[in-house]
């Protein structure tokens, strides 16, 4: 019978990570104009939640789409990049990954997994709930931040790397050549990467996958708001704000904003900063990059990776993408 290996958790945020990471970016982001704000920090235990409802709103097309692409293509991922170490960035509760690693056990090459992500109460809660789903499989939790400690991902094996859920897509362009970069420069030849893009598509179903009838996006968003109200000290009245999501159509992505609807002077102690917000300014809190399904490969050649394979669902909504190292 084989045994239920517990997960090996490595924190590589220090403990005041929150505090003085949190502190720096805020006071950078919202001195800054156009105000805005780093999307990491929207994934505190309640916006994880948050996040977790939006994956299953009648709206939101990715995390579906995603999962079909994973259920026919997994058994060929696996023999394609023929791992043995599946690493997952941004694993969130890795729900998606279990149809990944359902193929990846199937063929015995899989050795071990590692998650990697901010949210550590959901990051711990994912990977117990994974090595007990997969007695024999070396299961590794990594708090770490993917755009800071990519250099310090597990090596051995033959890795493949996930990033799933079209997060590539929330960073700006000069923040996912650094991405692709650090990760081209970590990884070995032979390795490879798995990444989930969401493709350009009719600007309305876009728009509603961002702004659900029901508001979890707008929660999800405002958030932020209230994560530095609790760790930084500050005074955001969040009922001042409204939520924004539009579509960019020559940057081919979603903005997706908070709007002041009643001026306010806000007071951030924790960062050591005071802000003016007058009726109609906006705070940039993230973006949401579509791609176009011909753009895929030269988003891999360009940053060295050799493109091996682009899947899509039949509606080609989403694209899922393995490029070799
Ligand atoms: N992979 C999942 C979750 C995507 S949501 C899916 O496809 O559904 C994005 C995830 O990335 C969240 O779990 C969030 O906590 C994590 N995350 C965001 N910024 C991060 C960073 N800089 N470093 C590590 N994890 C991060
Ligand atoms: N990676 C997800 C996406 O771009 C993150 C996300 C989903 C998101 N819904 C959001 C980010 C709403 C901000 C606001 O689809």
């Amino acid at each position: 019978m084989s045994v239920v290996r517990p997960p090996v958790v490595t924190v590589h945020l220090q403990t005041d990570w929150a505090a003085s990471s949190f502190a720096n970016d805020v006071r950078a982001g919202l001195s800054a104009q156009p105000r805005r704000l780093s999307p990491k920090w929207l994934y505190d235990d309640r916006g994880s939640e948050l996040f977790d409802q939006i994956t299953r709103l009648p709206e939101y097309y990715l995390t579906e789409a995603e999962r079909g692409i994973l259920r026919d293509s997994s058994s060929e991922i696996a023999s394609l990049s023929a791992a043995t170490t599946l690493i997952e960035l941004g694993s969130g509760t890795s729900d998606k990954t279990r149809t990944l690693l359902d193929a990846f056990t199937a063929t015995g090459q899989l050795e071990r997994f590692v998650a990697v992500d901010v949210s550590e109460a959901t990051l711990r809660g994912a990977a117990f709930d994974i090595a007990a789903s997969y007695p024999g499989l070396a299961v590794e939790a990594v708090v770490g931040d993917f755009t800071q400690h990519l250099d310090r991902l597990p090596r051995g094996g033959r890795r493949v790397v996930a990033f799933l859920g079209s997060t590539i897509g929330n960073f700006y362009a000069d923040e996912r050549a650094e991405f692709l970069a650090a990760l081209f420069a970590t990884l070995e030849p032979g390795d490879s990467v798995l990444l989930g893009t969401d493709l350009v598509k009719d600007t309305g179903r876009l728009i509603a996958a961002y702004n659900d009838s029901a508001g979890v996006t707008s929660a999800f968003v405002t958030n932020c708001l209230a994560v530095m109200n609790r760790e930084l000290g500050a005074d955001f009245d969040l009922d001042a704000f409204s939520y924004v999501a539009q579509w960019d159509p020559a940057l081919e992505r979603m903005d997706l904003r908070l709007r002041v609807d009643k001026a306010q002077q806000v007071r951030i102690p924790g960062a050591g900063l005071d802000i003016g917000l007058a009726a109609g300014d906006e705070i940039q809190v993230e973006i949401s990059a579509k791609f176009q399904l011909a753009a895929l490969p030269a988003l891999f050649t360009d940053a060295g990776f050799a493109h091996a394979r682009t899947w899509t669902d039949p509606r080609a909504d989403f694209a899922l993408t393995l490029a070799f190292r």
